[in-house]
């Protein structure tokens, strides 16, 4: 049996972003209610009553929050373009006096001795473990400090795989128990399509090009050796029977966004993982909250290509024979923040567990002049929270050997968003806010590897799926993207509040906050709404699709980045065929202004596809998009060659900065 590509594709994509189950165990479940309420009858109340207490009405208003006054825009100088309407658009387009080329597609090679991509996809899986994997995602410049204008690495996630991959899409055998065998070729080439790519990029003769078989060039993947370190790494949870140390774990997957540290690593998250695994023991499920809080499939196979019928890694029954019960620990092994040195090809990335496990967006990097650092992460899933993590020391600018393990120890909190706009951050910390055996946390690794669950207990503020957040690089604002949520103010757990204030939340919003005292540290914050996205006021849709948006149209914020400059650049992901986003187009990257709240349209990308990631180089005259997953043809654009994802190169034709 082949699998119907279209129908695979559009399981795959709904999968993105399916809710996960917040609370499986009734015993647990009432346990966090019980807890939730005491909490809020306590010492919650105490708190809130202790801050200035703004109208609610505030978090609508632009420039109503006196913390965004002194506020400095950046020139946004380009000419918007319109939005691309056409069902058959097959290209990018941006503003007048800028050019965009295809710079960087799936199959490419990466590492030393690759072989050019095959347009018929007959590339096997050794060929593609030495060339660009699919659906490129977050992505970061790494300028070599001689020149770092004209030559740096660039570092660009691959966060899943689309029946392209093959030439005859993903197939199957269909077995007598109902479940699916996957051919080990396709699986293996799958696995090696996933991860991250290092490339080296020169600019010489005025233009850019990727270094062929340069030393730096690097790929990651579903296979790549690579260490757990932190508080949690070596705890039996992690254990599996192939790694009875529980610190040592082959590969990372669905990266999706990233981080970059001031240090010179890059951070490459995990996202959506638990599809990749699958628990058929129902009762072992129903009690694994490891397994069933973060949504790993049950049933017959993994959701995601059934990499479990050719890879026993991917199936996490529980097996009573084997060490460790076999792999049913295996997924415990994913949702973590991974760290490595771009410009050490043989190091190990490492798997930081001081930053919790999340089905994970980003790890927005941020510091101040002392030295102090936070990192910002969103769990995207609906109704899913905000976190922060916090390291115990200090990033060290004359010595940067001493920030190689920064991130092995420090504390990880969660935000509380208040209606009032004050916002909370809460340590998960053993022994705090009932993070104690009672409610089944018996260490800090336990609450770590349950992150979700931790956060449930200590009173999270349910988001509408956080995507990105970005820091403004001189006022420290932290901006984060809401892409959209369904089921807000139609689940019991997810009711409307003012940081998510739209039922039915089909076009997302962003919302930005200011640290107390302007402390990357701070455990309290202030809040507001920047923009509900949607349509216009005078557009007469219905009051849950109408946005607050000051200048072009669009819907599902995802990627989010503040350029050195302080230019707001916004990227989209909805469905382009979808009817409420019908008159917004394809989909697109704009560009706000922080203090006047405009926006505009920069980039309109492909039928079909989500424009994500985005870098640039430090004088921001050469810029990186990501197109993910375009629909057609898309770089061939001749309506035969199957298409692939790609990062763009845009430049500005008189040598000036992108966005000025
Ligand atoms: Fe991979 Fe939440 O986007
Ligand atoms: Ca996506
Ligand atoms: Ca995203
Ligand atoms: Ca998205």
């Amino acid at each position: 049996m082949t699998r119907n590509d279209h129908g695979f594709h559009q399981e795959m994509e709904r999968l993105d972003d399916v809710p996960d189950n917040r609370s499986n165990s009734p015993t647990l479940k009432d346990r966090v209610q019980q807890d939730r309420r005491r909490f809020l009858q306590g010492s919650l109340a105490t708190a809130v009553a202790s801050f200035f207490m703004a109208p609610s009405s505030m978090v609508l208003a632009a420039s109503s929050n006196p913390s965004y006054a002194g506020l400095t825009g950046a020139k946004i100088g380009f000419k918007p373009v319109p939005p691309q309407l056409a069902a058959d658009f097959d290209s990018v387009v941006v503003p007048e006096g800028y050019s965009a080329r295809p710079f960087f597609s799936w199959g490419d090679p990466v590492v030393r001795g690759a072989s050019p991509w095959r347009q018929d996809a007959s590339d096997d899986w050794q060929s593609q473990a030495l060339q660009a994997g699919q659906n490129h995602d977050g992505m970061a410049y790494f300028p070599f400090p001689e020149s770092p204008n004209n030559r740096g690495l660039l570092v660009i996630n691959h966060e899943y795989i689309n029946p392209t991959l093959h030439p005859n899409g993903f197939t199957s055998t269909k077995l007598a128990d109902g479940s699916v065998q996957r051919p080990e070729a396709e699986v293996r080439k799958e696995q090696m399509a996933h991860g991250v790519s290092v490339i080296e990029v020169h600019k010489r003769g005025g233009e850019w090009h990727i270094v062929k078989d340069s030393s730096f060039g690097r790929r990651i993947t579903a296979q790549t050796p690579m260490q757990l370190t932190g508080p949690a790494a070596g705890a039996d949870l992690l254990k599996t029977a192939s790694d009875s140390t529980g610190k040592r774990v082959l590969g990372t997957i669905n990266n999706c966004s990233m981080g970059q540290t001031p240090w010179g690593t890059y951070l490459t998250c995990e996202e959506n993982w638990k599809n990749y695994f699958v628990n058929r023991n129902p009762d072992d499920y129903a009690d694994r909250r490891e397994h069933h809080r973060y949504g790993v499939a049950q049933n017959l196979n993994s959701k995601n290509y059934a990499w479990d019928s050719v890879d026993a890694r991917f199936n996490a029954t529980p097996d009573e024979s084997q060490p460790h019960l076999g792999q049913v620990n295996e997924p415990n092994r994913f949702g973590w923040v991974v760290e490595f040195d771009p410009f050490d090809p043989e190091s190990e990335p490492k798997k930081r567990t001081a930053l919790g496990r999340l089905v994970r967006e980003c790890a927005t990097v941020t510091h101040d002049k002392d030295g102090r650092v936070a990192i910002y992460s969103g769990d995207d899933t609906r109704g899913e929270y905000v976190y922060k993590f916090i390291p115990k020391d200090r990033y060290q600018r004359s010595n940067m050997k001493a920030n190689a393990d920064l991130l092995d120890e420090g504390t990880l909190y969660v935000a509380v968003f208040h209606d009032n706009g004050e916002g909370e951050w809460r340590a998960l910390e053993l022994g705090r806010y009932g993070l104690t055996p009672r409610n089944g946390f018996h260490s800090q690794a336990d609450v770590l590897i349950n992150a979700r669950a931790a956060a449930d207990i200590v009173g999270a503020t349910p988001m509408d799926r956080p995507e990105w957040i970005a820091v403004h690089p001189s006022s420290g604002e932290v901006y984060v993207t809401l892409t959209n949520n369904k089921y807000r103010g139609n689940k019991p757990d997810q009711p409307v509040d003012a940081a998510n204030p739209r039922k039915n939340n089909l076009h997302g919003q962003i919302v930005r906050w200011r640290e107390e005292d302007d402390r990357v540290d701070a455990t309290r914050f202030r809040w507001e709404i920047f923009l509900l996205a949607g349509d216009k006021p005078e557009s007469g849709a219905p009051e849950h699709l109408t946005g607050t948006i000051n200048g072009d149209v669009f819907s599902s914020p995802d990627g989010l980045w503040f350029d050195p400059q302080g230019r707001l650049w916004i990227q989209t992901d909805y469905g382009d065929d979808d009817a409420q986003n019908a008159n917004m187009g394809t989909n697109q990257m704009l560009c706000a202004d922080p203090k006047t709240r405009e926006v505009k349209r920069f980039l309109a990308g492909p039928r079909g596809c989500e424009v994500t990631g985005v870098t640039t180089t430090p004088d921001g005259k050469a810029m990186w998009v990501n197109i993910q997953h375009p629909g057609l043809s898309y770089p061939a654009s001749d309506r035969k060659t199957r298409a692939r994802s790609t990062t763009v190169l845009i430049t500005k034709t008189d040598g000036g900065v992108v966005g000025s």
